[in-house]
């Protein structure tokens, strides 16, 4: 028991072989049946988890300033080029441009390295659905790489196999906030002569050997969205060491508008309106400077929850790549095994979690299998471009057994369910622990 972080009292506790001790605030010393909420037990919580986004003074600060000064547009301010150049720096990166949001991010970075109509593009099946958008936006082809159940990562032993003359760029998703497997992809990529964008819209402060994510490929993306760890309520960046990606990601998010000549001579670039408002700079800049600490707060409860976890058979954290050197657990991820917990379905097993206060979803559905997807593959667009053969054999290469059993088994936590103390960790073991003991009633339900 000596190497067990917890004292035996707190070990039995969150295992579940003493009584139950509920630790909300609330309630600190209430001795709680055995008996899960569902099955007419008292939920283990009941104040909810921590509220995101945060709102300090400074967000208010910054937020009434930048409305106040009526320089609304960044064109006549230069409140979100502060926050491009701290961000960059806080990266490690040369250049960091806001956009309007992650989706656009992603938009921009396959349009800077040239991905078009006939280009394919490698990505996972295992993301949310705006990283395929991106990929179709620039009428692409998506080659879907299985997924790695162990990390919920892409598979990169299945990458190279993947790559063929017309792969333009591999797209990782550092989902969660996990790192993808970044050396064979760089490796690969390499090999190929093409470029990486990562998707690190999940992904602040999360690091690859030190460096960070977004900071490592040829182009990094990032997502603001309220419910992200760096949030404004819809924003986005793309991030890159490459003076000449820059000058084009730069023009691009401008109408085109070179960014030292402006348009003396014209409009020099293939441009659109992605430019990021000077209300997204000014909430960043006061997010950005709370985000080192709470990445730290969460390492250290997800370090914990995983320690506890570990001791209930049945439900298994990600593991991370042995390069992965930070975790920025936007989502805390998980695999549910329903043999060890007397057949109860993932679903039955998140209703009964859900009934003692604490929310956990059902990680993603296969992307491929998506009905939208089939529509843009057969639309008037798409085949102008691609022979049915072509789509067909496309279809082919998609063989992802393990991303469909990977999307059966995944549980997702909120990074909120991390912002909060030790004993908001151990009271959801302590409630999977229970609902584990009386799996084979809720079943029944
Ligand atoms: C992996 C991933 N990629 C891209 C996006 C798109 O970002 P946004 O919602 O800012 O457009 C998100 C947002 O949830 C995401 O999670």
């Amino acid at each position: 028991m000596s190497k067990h972080p917890l004292s035996r009292r707190e070990f039995l506790v969150a295992t579940g072989t003493a009584s139950v001790v509920a630790t909300s605030t609330r309630a600190r010393t209430a001795t709680v049946s055995d008996k899960p909420a569902i099955l007419g037990g008292t939920p283990i919580r009941t104040e909810p988890f921590p509220e995101w986004p945060l709102i300090k003074d400074q967000d208010r600060k910054n937020f009434l300033e930048s409305l106040e000064e009526k320089a609304w547009c960044r064109l006549y301010a230069d409140t979100t080029t502060e926050f491009e150049e701290k961000w960059a720096a806080a990266l490690g990166a040369k250049h960091a441009i806001g956009v309007v949001n992650g989706t656009n991010a992603l938009y921009a970075a396959l349009n800077a390295l040239d991905v078009g109509p006939g280009d394919e593009v490698i990505v996972s099946p295992f993301t949310f659905v705006a990283t395929l958008n991106a990929i179709l936006q620039q009428y692409a082809l998506p080659v879907f790489v299985d997924s790695d159940r162990a990390t919920q990562q892409m598979a990169t032993d299945r990458l190279k196999e993947a790559i063929t003359p017309d792969t333009r760029c591999i797209l990782p998703v550092h989902l969660g906030g996990n790192m993808a497997n970044m050396d064979p992809i760089l490796e690969a990529a390499q090999e190929a002569g093409i470029g990486v964008v990562e998707d690190a819209c999940q992904a602040h402060f999360a690091e690859w050997r030190k460096k960070k994510a977004g900071a490592v490929g040829d182009i990094g993306c990032f997502s603001f969205q309220s419910t992200k760890i760096l949030p404004c309520g819809e924003g986005g960046a793309v991030v890159t060491n490459r003076a000449d990606l820059y000058d084009k990601l730069h023009a691009f998010q401008n109408n085109g508008r070179d960014r030292l000549k402006g348009t003396r001579e014209g409009y020099l670039h293939q441009g659109t309106n992605l430019r990021m408002t000077e209300f997204q700079g000014a909430l960043l800049l006061a997010q950005l400077a709370r985000l080192e600490e709470q990445c730290k707060h969460r390492e250290g409860n997800a370090a914990y929850l995983t320690k506890l976890l570990n001791e209930i058979p049945g439900v298994e954290p990600a593991q991370m790549y042995e390069g992965c050197t930070r975790n920025a657990y936007y989502i805390y991820m998980a695999r549910y095994d329903q043999s060890q917990f007397s057949g109860l379905s993932r679903s039955g097993f998140l209703r009964a979690l859900a009934k003692d206060g604490i929310s956990v979803g059902a990680g993603y559905k296969p992307l491929d299998k998506e009905p939208f997807l089939d529509q843009i593959l057969n639309s008037r667009a798409f085949r102008n471009i691609y022979s049915k053969q072509r789509i067909s054999d496309l279809k082919e290469r998609w063989n992802l057994p393990e991303n469909d059993k990977l999307c059966e088994e995944s549980i997702f936590l909120s990074q909120r369910c991390l912002l909060g103390s030790r004993q908001d960790v151990e009271q959801i073991a302590q409630a999977v622990a229970r609902i584990q003991r009386h799996a084979g009633e809720i079943s029944k339900l």
